[in-house]
Protein backbone atom coordinates (compact mmCIF):
# COMPACT_ATOMS: atom_id res chain seq x y z
CA UNK A 1 0.00 0.00 0.00
CA UNK A 2 1.51 3.51 -1.13
CA UNK A 3 2.45 5.73 1.52
CA UNK A 4 3.15 9.07 -0.49
CA UNK A 5 1.56 10.03 -3.59
CA UNK A 6 2.32 8.71 -6.96
CA UNK A 7 1.52 9.68 -10.61
CA UNK A 8 -1.79 7.22 -10.31
CA UNK A 9 -3.27 7.86 -7.24
CA UNK A 10 -3.03 9.24 -3.80
CA UNK A 11 -1.54 7.56 -0.88
CA UNK A 12 -2.77 6.64 2.55
CA UNK A 13 -1.78 9.64 4.14
CA UNK A 14 -3.32 11.64 1.89
CA UNK A 15 -6.30 9.86 1.44
CA UNK A 16 -6.64 9.77 5.37
CA UNK A 17 -6.16 13.45 5.87
CA UNK A 18 -8.63 13.96 2.85
CA UNK A 19 -11.53 11.79 4.28
CA UNK A 20 -11.17 12.57 8.31
CA UNK A 21 -10.76 16.27 7.39
CA UNK A 22 -13.86 16.25 5.24
CA UNK A 23 -16.12 14.44 7.50
CA UNK A 24 -14.57 16.91 10.26
CA UNK A 25 -15.54 20.20 8.06
CA UNK A 26 -19.02 18.75 7.30
CA UNK A 27 -19.95 18.42 10.81
CA UNK A 28 -18.69 21.60 12.00
CA UNK A 29 -20.61 23.33 9.44
CA UNK A 30 -24.02 21.73 11.12
CA UNK A 31 -22.84 22.02 14.31
CA UNK A 32 -21.82 25.88 14.01
CA UNK A 33 -25.20 26.42 12.03
CA UNK A 34 -26.74 24.78 15.34
CA UNK A 35 -25.06 26.33 17.93
CA UNK A 36 -25.13 30.25 17.23
CA UNK A 37 -29.18 29.45 17.11
CA UNK A 38 -29.06 27.78 21.03
CA UNK A 39 -29.91 30.25 23.95
CA UNK A 40 -28.40 30.83 27.01
CA UNK A 41 -30.35 28.20 28.76
CA UNK A 42 -29.52 25.15 26.52
CA UNK A 43 -27.63 22.36 28.15
CA UNK A 44 -25.19 23.11 25.00
CA UNK A 45 -25.06 26.47 25.35
CA UNK A 46 -21.14 26.21 26.51
CA UNK A 47 -20.09 22.80 25.42
CA UNK A 48 -21.38 23.07 21.69
CA UNK A 49 -18.97 25.75 21.36
CA UNK A 50 -15.96 24.35 23.38
CA UNK A 51 -16.55 21.18 20.90
CA UNK A 52 -16.67 23.17 17.74
CA UNK A 53 -13.47 25.26 18.53
CA UNK A 54 -11.74 22.09 19.59
CA UNK A 55 -12.38 19.96 16.45
CA UNK A 56 -11.34 23.77 14.70
CA UNK A 57 -8.00 23.43 15.94
CA UNK A 58 -7.79 19.90 15.47
CA UNK A 59 -8.94 20.48 12.02
CA UNK A 60 -6.31 23.44 11.69
CA UNK A 61 -3.15 21.23 12.77
CA UNK A 62 -4.37 18.31 10.00
CA UNK A 63 -4.69 21.34 7.30
CA UNK A 64 -1.00 22.57 8.07
CA UNK A 65 0.33 18.41 7.81
CA UNK A 66 -1.40 18.10 4.67
CA UNK A 67 -0.41 21.31 2.91
CA UNK A 68 3.27 20.15 4.05
CA UNK A 69 2.52 16.68 2.66
CA UNK A 70 1.05 18.34 -0.62
CA UNK A 71 4.33 20.50 -1.68
CA UNK A 72 6.21 17.32 -0.55
CA UNK A 73 4.58 14.68 -3.05
CA UNK A 74 3.73 14.44 -6.68
CA UNK A 75 0.37 15.51 -7.84
CA UNK A 76 -1.45 12.72 -9.06
CA UNK A 77 -1.77 12.93 -13.13
CA UNK A 78 -4.83 14.89 -14.08
CA UNK A 79 -3.91 15.38 -18.03
CA UNK A 80 -6.67 13.06 -19.25
CA UNK A 81 -8.99 15.50 -18.43
CA UNK A 82 -10.53 17.94 -20.89
CA UNK A 83 -8.87 21.78 -20.53
CA UNK A 84 -12.02 23.34 -18.85
CA UNK A 85 -12.26 20.54 -16.06
CA UNK A 86 -8.35 20.27 -15.30
CA UNK A 87 -8.09 23.98 -14.59
CA UNK A 88 -11.35 24.15 -12.73
CA UNK A 89 -10.54 21.16 -10.73
CA UNK A 90 -6.65 22.71 -9.90
CA UNK A 91 -8.34 25.80 -9.29
CA UNK A 92 -11.07 24.53 -6.35
CA UNK A 93 -8.36 22.49 -5.22
CA UNK A 94 -6.39 25.67 -4.56
CA UNK A 95 -9.36 27.16 -3.23
CA UNK A 96 -10.09 25.02 -0.62
CA UNK A 97 -6.77 25.26 0.68
CA UNK A 98 -6.85 29.26 0.88
CA UNK A 99 -10.58 29.47 2.64
CA UNK A 100 -9.82 26.68 4.79
CA UNK A 101 -6.75 28.92 6.04
CA UNK A 102 -9.00 31.66 6.06
CA UNK A 103 -11.80 29.98 8.37
CA UNK A 104 -9.56 28.20 11.51
CA UNK A 105 -8.05 31.59 11.96
CA UNK A 106 -10.98 33.36 11.57
CA UNK A 107 -12.65 31.36 14.09
CA UNK A 108 -9.61 31.70 16.48
CA UNK A 109 -9.47 35.08 16.32
CA UNK A 110 -13.73 34.65 16.86
CA UNK A 111 -12.93 32.89 20.04
CA UNK A 112 -9.82 34.76 21.37
CA UNK A 113 -10.26 38.50 20.30
CA UNK A 114 -11.39 38.69 24.17
CA UNK A 115 -8.13 37.05 25.34
CA UNK A 116 -9.32 34.05 26.79
CA UNK A 117 -7.37 31.07 25.78
CA UNK A 118 -8.79 27.63 23.56
CA UNK A 119 -8.81 24.53 25.22
CA UNK A 120 -8.83 22.00 22.88
CA UNK A 121 -10.62 19.11 24.69
CA UNK A 122 -8.53 19.75 28.19
CA UNK A 123 -5.46 18.37 26.38
CA UNK A 124 -3.57 21.85 25.49
CA UNK A 125 -4.45 25.52 25.19
CA UNK A 126 -3.85 27.71 22.53
CA UNK A 127 -3.59 31.33 24.10
CA UNK A 128 -4.91 34.38 22.58
CA UNK A 129 -2.25 36.50 20.38
CA UNK A 130 -4.17 39.73 19.79
CA UNK A 131 -6.82 41.16 21.29
CA UNK A 132 -8.89 43.92 19.93
CA UNK A 133 -12.33 46.21 19.67
CA UNK A 134 -14.52 45.19 16.65
CA UNK A 135 -11.96 42.31 15.95
CA UNK A 136 -14.51 39.37 17.04
CA UNK A 137 -17.49 40.65 15.04
CA UNK A 138 -15.02 40.98 11.75
CA UNK A 139 -13.77 37.73 11.98
CA UNK A 140 -17.30 36.74 12.76
CA UNK A 141 -18.49 37.69 9.69
CA UNK A 142 -15.15 36.40 7.37
CA UNK A 143 -15.88 33.32 9.27
CA UNK A 144 -19.95 32.95 8.27
CA UNK A 145 -19.28 33.46 4.46
CA UNK A 146 -16.43 31.31 4.15
CA UNK A 147 -18.03 28.74 5.66
CA UNK A 148 -20.79 29.23 3.36
CA UNK A 149 -18.30 29.26 0.32
CA UNK A 150 -16.84 25.98 1.31
CA UNK A 151 -19.93 24.47 1.33
CA UNK A 152 -20.76 25.87 -2.50
CA UNK A 153 -17.46 24.60 -3.35
CA UNK A 154 -17.82 21.45 -1.47
CA UNK A 155 -21.28 20.82 -3.72
CA UNK A 156 -19.42 21.44 -7.06
CA UNK A 157 -16.60 19.16 -6.04
CA UNK A 158 -18.72 16.09 -4.83
CA UNK A 159 -20.84 16.38 -7.73
CA UNK A 160 -17.81 16.49 -9.74
CA UNK A 161 -16.16 13.43 -8.45
CA UNK A 162 -19.31 11.80 -8.72
CA UNK A 163 -19.88 12.53 -12.56
CA UNK A 164 -16.37 11.67 -13.54
CA UNK A 165 -16.95 8.17 -11.79
CA UNK A 166 -20.57 7.42 -12.69
CA UNK A 167 -20.44 8.90 -16.59
CA UNK A 168 -17.29 9.24 -17.29
CA UNK A 169 -15.76 5.54 -15.82
CA UNK A 170 -12.61 7.81 -14.74
CA UNK A 171 -10.53 6.40 -12.26
CA UNK A 172 -10.66 9.94 -10.43
CA UNK A 173 -12.90 9.08 -7.04
CA UNK A 174 -11.01 5.55 -6.99
CA UNK A 175 -7.31 6.80 -6.69
CA UNK A 176 -8.34 9.15 -3.65
CA UNK A 177 -10.62 6.34 -2.21
CA UNK A 178 -8.83 2.98 -2.51
CA UNK A 179 -5.09 4.88 -3.85
CA UNK A 180 -3.23 3.92 -6.91
CA UNK A 181 -4.53 1.52 -9.52
C1 LIG B 1 -12.72 24.07 10.09
C2 LIG B 1 -13.93 24.11 9.89
C3 LIG B 1 -14.97 25.04 10.50
C4 LIG B 1 -16.22 25.15 9.99
C5 LIG B 1 -16.79 24.43 8.77
C6 LIG B 1 -16.93 26.11 10.81
C7 LIG B 1 -18.23 26.52 10.59
C8 LIG B 1 -18.93 27.42 11.35
C9 LIG B 1 -20.26 27.90 11.08
C10 LIG B 1 -21.13 27.49 9.89
C11 LIG B 1 -20.60 28.76 12.06
C12 LIG B 1 -21.92 29.51 12.19
C13 LIG B 1 -21.75 30.87 11.56
C14 LIG B 1 -22.98 31.75 11.63
O1 LIG B 1 -24.02 31.36 11.07
O2 LIG B 1 -22.87 32.84 12.20
C15 LIG B 1 -19.48 28.85 12.97
C16 LIG B 1 -19.45 29.62 14.10
C17 LIG B 1 -18.37 29.68 14.96
N1 LIG B 1 -17.15 29.07 14.80
FE1 LIG B 1 -16.61 27.84 13.31
N2 LIG B 1 -16.09 26.57 11.81
C18 LIG B 1 -14.88 25.94 11.66
C19 LIG B 1 -13.76 26.13 12.43
C20 LIG B 1 -13.70 26.89 13.58
C21 LIG B 1 -12.53 27.12 14.41
C22 LIG B 1 -11.13 26.59 14.11
C23 LIG B 1 -12.92 27.90 15.45
C24 LIG B 1 -12.12 28.39 16.61
C25 LIG B 1 -10.94 28.02 16.91
C26 LIG B 1 -14.31 28.22 15.29
C27 LIG B 1 -15.07 29.01 16.12
C28 LIG B 1 -16.36 29.41 15.89
C29 LIG B 1 -17.11 30.27 16.79
C30 LIG B 1 -16.63 30.87 18.10
C31 LIG B 1 -18.37 30.45 16.20
C32 LIG B 1 -19.54 31.26 16.77
C33 LIG B 1 -19.61 32.58 16.07
C34 LIG B 1 -20.74 33.44 16.58
O3 LIG B 1 -21.05 33.36 17.76
O4 LIG B 1 -21.30 34.19 15.75
N3 LIG B 1 -14.76 27.59 14.13
N4 LIG B 1 -18.47 28.02 12.51
C1 LIG C 1 -15.61 19.71 2.73
C2 LIG C 1 -15.32 18.63 2.10
C3 LIG C 1 -14.13 18.42 1.16
C4 LIG C 1 -12.98 19.14 1.03
C5 LIG C 1 -12.52 20.38 1.80
C6 LIG C 1 -12.19 18.48 -0.02
C7 LIG C 1 -10.94 18.91 -0.45
C8 LIG C 1 -10.18 18.32 -1.43
C9 LIG C 1 -8.88 18.77 -1.88
C10 LIG C 1 -8.14 19.99 -1.34
C11 LIG C 1 -8.46 17.92 -2.85
C12 LIG C 1 -7.15 17.96 -3.62
C13 LIG C 1 -6.23 16.94 -3.06
C14 LIG C 1 -4.91 17.53 -2.83
O1 LIG C 1 -4.30 18.00 -3.79
O2 LIG C 1 -4.48 17.56 -1.68
C15 LIG C 1 -9.49 16.92 -3.03
C16 LIG C 1 -9.44 15.87 -3.92
C17 LIG C 1 -10.47 14.99 -4.14
N1 LIG C 1 -11.70 14.95 -3.48
FE1 LIG C 1 -12.28 16.18 -2.01
N2 LIG C 1 -12.88 17.40 -0.49
C18 LIG C 1 -14.08 17.33 0.20
C19 LIG C 1 -15.07 16.38 0.03
C20 LIG C 1 -15.09 15.43 -0.95
C21 LIG C 1 -16.17 14.49 -1.20
C22 LIG C 1 -17.48 14.44 -0.39
C23 LIG C 1 -15.79 13.71 -2.26
C24 LIG C 1 -16.52 12.59 -3.00
C25 LIG C 1 -17.70 12.17 -2.85
C26 LIG C 1 -14.46 14.12 -2.64
C27 LIG C 1 -13.73 13.56 -3.65
C28 LIG C 1 -12.44 13.93 -4.02
C29 LIG C 1 -11.69 13.28 -5.08
C30 LIG C 1 -12.14 12.13 -5.94
C31 LIG C 1 -10.45 13.94 -5.15
C32 LIG C 1 -9.29 13.66 -6.14
C33 LIG C 1 -9.43 14.56 -7.32
C34 LIG C 1 -8.28 14.40 -8.30
O3 LIG C 1 -7.56 13.43 -8.25
O4 LIG C 1 -8.14 15.30 -9.16
N3 LIG C 1 -14.06 15.17 -1.82
N4 LIG C 1 -10.54 17.19 -2.16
Amino acid sequence: MAITDTPTGYGSVSRALHWTMAAAIIVLFGLGLWMVGLDYYSPYYQSAPDVHRSIGILVFVALVLRSGWRLGNVKPDDSDLAPFARTASRAVHRAFYVLLFVLTISGYFISTSDGRPIEVFGLFRVPSAIQSVGLEDAAGLVHRWTAYGIMVLASVHTAAAIWHHAFERRHTLSRMWSGPA
